[in-house]
């Protein structure tokens, strides 16, 4: 399998590419909408043709690149059934592998940082979204979001896979790439180290993280598949900057 880890500084987040060698078929996994040009540039170097985007879950710091891609190169848009989006074309399900070609992922239901969110594991990777981070995990006080319902994800869903597979997180704020599954047991802060869920449950309640600046706009657009929004503030430019110039021709 052809993988490639990409990073967009503006969120911080990891997206991932996945490349089947014998159909030249691809998928990008929580593809952001301002780095579009350069995911379509990676596919096209590697020779791939983008059969998806596959999304982990709905997110609020970035608009997602699915709904572009679509009309780019006729993508499909793969995310999780549960979210009921009228505009995904392929809603995944835990318990039913999804194939491309060799690439075989299979999707973990890990809600907690919000209902919807899924995980996916692909061979000796788990592509971990919001869930886990490395010595972290998102938030989990928007979004339907419930720390205790995250704590049971990550230590029966994730926690249960094999110590040595690879952890692979939507988002690093500290230039880190990639931790293992022993490794977020024996570090992770606040899931790791032997905590409890009431530990786990009074570090999230007292994280005081500020409003997040993008969510107002981010949600209602990523419902749709990603559509940036019209009355976007100037401040917030950035977040839909690439489409514009490119709308803009
Ligand atoms: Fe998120």
């Amino acid at each position: 399998m052809i993988f490639c880890q990409l990073f967009e500084p503006l969120s911080s987040t990891y997206t991932y590419l996945l490349g089947c060698e014998e159909t030249a078929q691809a998928i990008l996994i929580d593809p952001v909408i301002v780095a579009i040009e350069r995911d379509l540039g990676e596919l096209s170097r590697l020779g791939l043709r983008l059969a998806y985007s596959l999304d982990t879950h709905i997110h609020a710091d970035h608009i997602t690149a699915a709904l572009e891609l679509k009309k780019r190169v006729g993508s499909k848009i793969a995310g999780p059934a549960i979210d009921r989006l009228p505009c995904v074309d392929v809603g995944i399900e835990e318990g039913r592998p999804f194939q491309l070609g060799a690439i075989l992922l299979k999707p973990l239901h890990t809600p907690g940082h919000t209902d919807g969110h899924f995980a996916y594991v692909s061979d000796e990777r788990v592509f971990t979204g919001d869930a886990l981070l490395i010595e972290g995990c998102g938030r989990t006080d928007f979004q339907n979001g419930d720390a205790a319902v995250l704590y049971k994800s990550v230590h029966e869903k994730l926690f249960s896979l094999p110590d040595d597979c690879l952890v692979y997180p939507a988002h690093d704020y500290n230039k880190r790439h990639v931790s293992s599954i022993a490794q977020e047991k024996e570090r992770n802060p606040r899931l790791g180290e032997g905590r409890t869920l009431e530990q786990f449950q009074g570090i999230m309640a007292g994280l005081n993280l500020p409003y997040p600046k993008f969510i107002d706009h981010a949600v209602p657009g990523n419902r749709q598949c990603g559509v940036c929004p019209a009355d976007l503030p100037d401040k917030l430019a950035q977040y839909c900057a690439k489409m514009t110039d490119s709308q803009q021709g």
